[in-house]
Protein backbone atom coordinates (compact mmCIF):
# COMPACT_ATOMS: atom_id res chain seq x y z
CA UNK A 1 0.00 0.00 0.00
CA UNK A 2 1.19 2.95 -1.09
CA UNK A 3 1.86 5.86 1.86
CA UNK A 4 0.48 9.23 1.64
CA UNK A 5 2.79 12.02 2.49
CA UNK A 6 1.99 13.80 5.88
CA UNK A 7 3.21 17.19 6.83
CA UNK A 8 2.86 17.93 10.45
CA UNK A 9 3.10 21.45 11.76
CA UNK A 10 4.12 21.86 15.77
CA UNK A 11 3.32 24.93 17.14
CA UNK A 12 5.02 24.33 19.94
CA UNK A 13 4.29 26.68 22.45
CA UNK A 14 3.55 29.45 20.42
CA UNK A 15 -0.06 31.06 19.59
CA UNK A 16 -2.83 32.45 20.79
CA UNK A 17 -6.32 32.90 19.64
CA UNK A 18 -5.24 35.34 16.63
CA UNK A 19 -3.46 32.92 15.41
CA UNK A 20 -6.00 30.65 14.67
CA UNK A 21 -6.35 32.76 11.02
CA UNK A 22 -3.00 31.10 10.02
CA UNK A 23 -4.22 27.52 10.80
CA UNK A 24 -7.69 28.05 8.65
CA UNK A 25 -5.43 29.51 5.41
CA UNK A 26 -3.39 26.12 6.14
CA UNK A 27 -5.85 23.97 5.90
CA UNK A 28 -8.07 25.94 3.68
CA UNK A 29 -5.16 26.10 0.96
CA UNK A 30 -3.92 22.17 2.19
CA UNK A 31 -7.56 20.84 0.62
CA UNK A 32 -6.07 22.13 -3.28
CA UNK A 33 -3.33 19.13 -2.72
CA UNK A 34 -5.40 15.93 -2.88
CA UNK A 35 -2.29 13.72 -1.74
CA UNK A 36 -0.90 14.62 1.29
CA UNK A 37 -2.22 14.61 4.63
CA UNK A 38 -2.06 17.66 6.58
CA UNK A 39 -1.84 18.03 10.68
CA UNK A 40 -1.49 20.85 12.68
CA UNK A 41 -0.55 20.50 16.93
CA UNK A 42 -1.09 23.97 18.35
CA UNK A 43 -0.92 24.80 22.42
CA UNK A 44 -3.46 22.78 24.53
CA UNK A 45 -5.41 26.05 24.52
CA UNK A 46 -5.86 26.56 20.65
CA UNK A 47 -6.83 22.82 19.96
CA UNK A 48 -10.94 23.21 20.40
CA UNK A 49 -10.79 27.39 18.78
CA UNK A 50 -8.93 25.28 16.15
CA UNK A 51 -11.13 22.12 15.20
CA UNK A 52 -14.18 24.72 15.45
CA UNK A 53 -12.62 27.21 12.98
CA UNK A 54 -11.47 24.14 10.48
CA UNK A 55 -13.79 21.37 10.83
CA UNK A 56 -12.78 18.14 9.53
CA UNK A 57 -9.42 19.17 10.17
CA UNK A 58 -6.39 17.14 11.41
CA UNK A 59 -5.70 18.97 14.77
CA UNK A 60 -3.42 17.22 17.84
CA UNK A 61 -1.46 17.70 20.98
CA UNK A 62 1.93 17.72 21.53
CA UNK A 63 1.98 15.95 24.45
CA UNK A 64 -0.25 13.77 26.92
CA UNK A 65 -0.29 11.90 29.58
CA UNK A 66 -0.25 8.20 30.34
CA UNK A 67 -2.98 7.91 32.60
CA UNK A 68 -6.70 8.49 31.66
CA UNK A 69 -7.51 10.84 34.66
CA UNK A 70 -6.02 11.79 37.67
CA UNK A 71 -3.86 13.49 40.19
CA UNK A 72 -1.17 14.85 37.87
CA UNK A 73 -1.42 18.95 37.69
CA UNK A 74 -0.96 20.46 34.66
CA UNK A 75 -1.05 17.45 32.68
CA UNK A 76 -3.29 16.61 30.07
CA UNK A 77 -4.66 12.90 29.16
CA UNK A 78 -5.45 11.02 25.76
CA UNK A 79 -9.04 10.60 26.01
CA UNK A 80 -9.37 14.87 27.00
CA UNK A 81 -7.42 15.49 23.47
CA UNK A 82 -9.78 13.58 21.80
CA UNK A 83 -12.87 15.09 23.76
CA UNK A 84 -11.08 18.40 22.91
CA UNK A 85 -11.69 17.62 18.83
CA UNK A 86 -8.00 15.96 18.56
CA UNK A 87 -7.20 13.19 15.74
CA UNK A 88 -3.62 12.89 17.11
CA UNK A 89 -0.88 13.86 19.52
CA UNK A 90 3.06 13.79 19.14
CA UNK A 91 4.87 11.99 21.77
CA UNK A 92 8.32 11.81 22.83
CA UNK A 93 9.55 15.00 21.24
CA UNK A 94 13.52 15.83 22.14
CA UNK A 95 12.06 18.87 23.68
CA UNK A 96 9.95 16.43 25.98
CA UNK A 97 13.22 13.63 26.40
CA UNK A 98 15.06 16.41 26.93
CA UNK A 99 13.41 19.14 29.24
CA UNK A 100 10.90 16.89 30.74
CA UNK A 101 13.14 13.77 31.06
CA UNK A 102 11.02 11.37 29.87
CA UNK A 103 12.51 7.94 29.14
CA UNK A 104 11.14 5.33 26.30
CA UNK A 105 9.64 3.89 28.73
CA UNK A 106 7.93 7.07 29.79
CA UNK A 107 7.08 7.73 25.85
CA UNK A 108 5.93 4.16 24.83
CA UNK A 109 3.49 4.80 27.72
CA UNK A 110 2.47 7.78 26.60
CA UNK A 111 2.05 6.26 22.90
CA UNK A 112 0.05 3.43 24.48
CA UNK A 113 -2.92 6.21 26.02
CA UNK A 114 -2.98 7.34 22.61
CA UNK A 115 -3.66 5.01 20.32
CA UNK A 116 -5.93 3.34 23.26
CA UNK A 117 -7.76 6.63 22.91
CA UNK A 118 -8.29 6.69 19.38
CA UNK A 119 -5.61 9.08 18.65
CA UNK A 120 -3.05 8.53 15.68
CA UNK A 121 0.32 9.22 17.02
CA UNK A 122 3.86 10.83 15.99
CA UNK A 123 6.40 9.25 18.12
CA UNK A 124 9.21 11.21 17.69
CA UNK A 125 12.88 9.88 17.64
CA UNK A 126 16.47 11.45 16.97
CA UNK A 127 20.21 11.42 18.43
CA UNK A 128 21.68 14.97 19.65
CA UNK A 129 25.33 16.51 18.25
CA UNK A 130 27.37 13.94 19.76
CA UNK A 131 26.13 10.85 19.20
CA UNK A 132 26.14 11.94 15.17
CA UNK A 133 29.88 12.88 15.30
CA UNK A 134 30.67 9.78 17.59
CA UNK A 135 29.61 7.69 14.29
CA UNK A 136 26.23 6.40 16.60
CA UNK A 137 23.24 8.34 15.21
CA UNK A 138 21.48 5.04 13.78
CA UNK A 139 22.30 2.60 16.65
CA UNK A 140 21.08 5.27 19.04
CA UNK A 141 17.89 6.04 17.47
CA UNK A 142 17.23 2.26 16.89
CA UNK A 143 17.39 1.93 20.74
CA UNK A 144 15.26 4.59 20.61
CA UNK A 145 12.83 3.24 18.30
CA UNK A 146 12.69 -0.55 20.33
CA UNK A 147 11.96 1.33 23.44
CA UNK A 148 9.14 3.71 22.93
CA UNK A 149 7.07 2.22 20.02
CA UNK A 150 4.57 0.10 21.47
CA UNK A 151 3.88 -3.96 20.57
CA UNK A 152 0.17 -3.96 19.51
CA UNK A 153 -1.49 -1.62 17.07
CA UNK A 154 -2.75 -0.42 13.89
CA UNK A 155 0.37 0.17 12.40
CA UNK A 156 -1.58 3.15 9.85
CA UNK A 157 -1.77 4.99 13.46
CA UNK A 158 1.45 5.48 14.50
CA UNK A 159 3.84 7.61 12.68
CA UNK A 160 7.70 7.73 13.75
CA UNK A 161 9.14 11.24 13.35
CA UNK A 162 13.32 11.20 12.88
CA UNK A 163 14.36 14.64 14.10
CA UNK A 164 18.00 14.81 15.05
CA UNK A 165 18.25 17.39 17.80
CA UNK A 166 20.88 18.90 16.18
CA UNK A 167 18.82 19.95 13.33
CA UNK A 168 16.05 21.34 15.32
CA UNK A 169 15.56 24.81 14.79
CA UNK A 170 18.90 25.95 14.04
CA UNK A 171 18.85 25.75 10.08
CA UNK A 172 21.00 22.80 9.93
CA UNK A 173 20.00 19.99 8.17
CA UNK A 174 21.31 16.10 7.73
CA UNK A 175 22.72 15.39 3.90
CA UNK A 176 20.20 13.36 1.99
CA UNK A 177 22.33 10.28 2.25
CA UNK A 178 22.28 10.68 5.96
CA UNK A 179 18.08 10.88 6.10
CA UNK A 180 18.37 7.96 4.03
CA UNK A 181 20.34 5.80 5.98
CA UNK A 182 18.64 6.66 8.75
CA UNK A 183 14.95 6.17 7.38
CA UNK A 184 15.86 3.08 5.76
CA UNK A 185 17.52 1.90 9.03
CA UNK A 186 14.40 2.35 10.98
CA UNK A 187 11.91 0.71 8.34
CA UNK A 188 13.85 -2.49 8.56
CA UNK A 189 13.98 -2.68 12.46
CA UNK A 190 10.01 -2.07 12.04
CA UNK A 191 9.91 -5.01 9.84
CA UNK A 192 11.80 -7.06 11.61
CA UNK A 193 9.35 -6.64 14.28
CA UNK A 194 6.30 -5.69 12.76
CA UNK A 195 6.65 -7.51 9.47
CA UNK A 196 4.35 -6.56 6.77
CA UNK A 197 2.53 -3.57 8.86
CA UNK A 198 5.76 -1.91 8.92
CA UNK A 199 4.86 -1.08 5.44
CA UNK A 200 1.81 0.76 6.28
CA UNK A 201 3.86 3.28 9.22
CA UNK A 202 4.83 6.60 7.83
CA UNK A 203 8.37 7.98 8.85
CA UNK A 204 8.64 11.31 8.95
CA UNK A 205 11.75 14.35 8.67
CA UNK A 206 11.85 16.62 10.99
CA UNK A 207 14.43 19.49 11.83
CA UNK A 208 14.75 22.67 10.23
CA UNK A 209 12.46 21.78 7.51
CA UNK A 210 11.44 24.51 5.04
CA UNK A 211 9.92 26.09 1.77
CA UNK A 212 13.55 25.57 0.04
CA UNK A 213 14.83 22.19 1.35
CA UNK A 214 11.50 20.49 1.75
CA UNK A 215 11.06 18.92 -1.89
CA UNK A 216 14.88 17.57 -1.41
CA UNK A 217 14.09 15.71 2.05
CA UNK A 218 10.94 14.63 1.22
CA UNK A 219 12.11 13.24 -2.02
CA UNK A 220 14.10 11.03 -0.16
CA UNK A 221 14.01 7.24 0.16
CA UNK A 222 11.54 5.91 2.93
CA UNK A 223 10.88 9.90 4.30
CA UNK A 224 6.99 9.76 3.97
CA UNK A 225 6.42 13.42 5.30
CA UNK A 226 7.62 16.00 7.40
CA UNK A 227 7.27 17.33 10.76
CA UNK A 228 7.75 20.95 11.29
CA UNK A 229 8.22 23.56 13.53
CA UNK A 230 9.00 27.28 12.87
CA UNK A 231 8.29 27.15 9.49
CA UNK A 232 4.40 25.64 10.59
CA UNK A 233 3.41 28.99 12.13
CA UNK A 234 2.22 30.61 8.87
CA UNK A 235 0.50 29.69 6.18
CA UNK A 236 3.05 31.91 3.93
CA UNK A 237 5.56 29.16 4.94
CA UNK A 238 3.88 26.24 5.93
CA UNK A 239 1.81 25.77 2.36
CA UNK A 240 5.11 25.66 0.04
CA UNK A 241 6.26 23.02 2.24
CA UNK A 242 2.56 21.27 1.75
CA UNK A 243 2.71 21.74 -2.24
CA UNK A 244 6.50 20.53 -2.06
CA UNK A 245 5.10 17.10 -0.74
CA UNK A 246 2.48 17.50 -3.09
CA UNK A 247 4.33 17.70 -5.64
CA UNK A 248 6.34 14.28 -5.04
P1 LIG B 1 11.98 23.09 13.46
O1 LIG B 1 11.34 22.11 14.58
O2 LIG B 1 11.25 22.80 12.17
O3 LIG B 1 11.72 24.47 13.98
O4 LIG B 1 13.43 22.75 13.35
C1 LIG B 1 10.99 20.80 14.25
C2 LIG B 1 10.45 20.11 15.48
O5 LIG B 1 10.99 20.30 16.57
O6 LIG B 1 9.46 19.34 15.39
Amino acid sequence: MARRKYVVGNWKMNGLTGAIGEAQAIFAAAADHDGVDVAICPPFTLIGAMVAAAPGSAVGGQDCHNAASGAFTGSVAAPMLVDAGASLVIVGHSERREGYSESDVDVRAKAQAALGAGLSVILCVGEPRAVREAGGAIEYVLAQVAGSVPDDFDAARLAIAYEPIWAIGTGLVPTVGDVEAMHGAIRAALAGRFGAAAGEMRILYGGSVNGDNAAELLGAGDVDGALVGGASLTAAKFVPIVAAAAGL
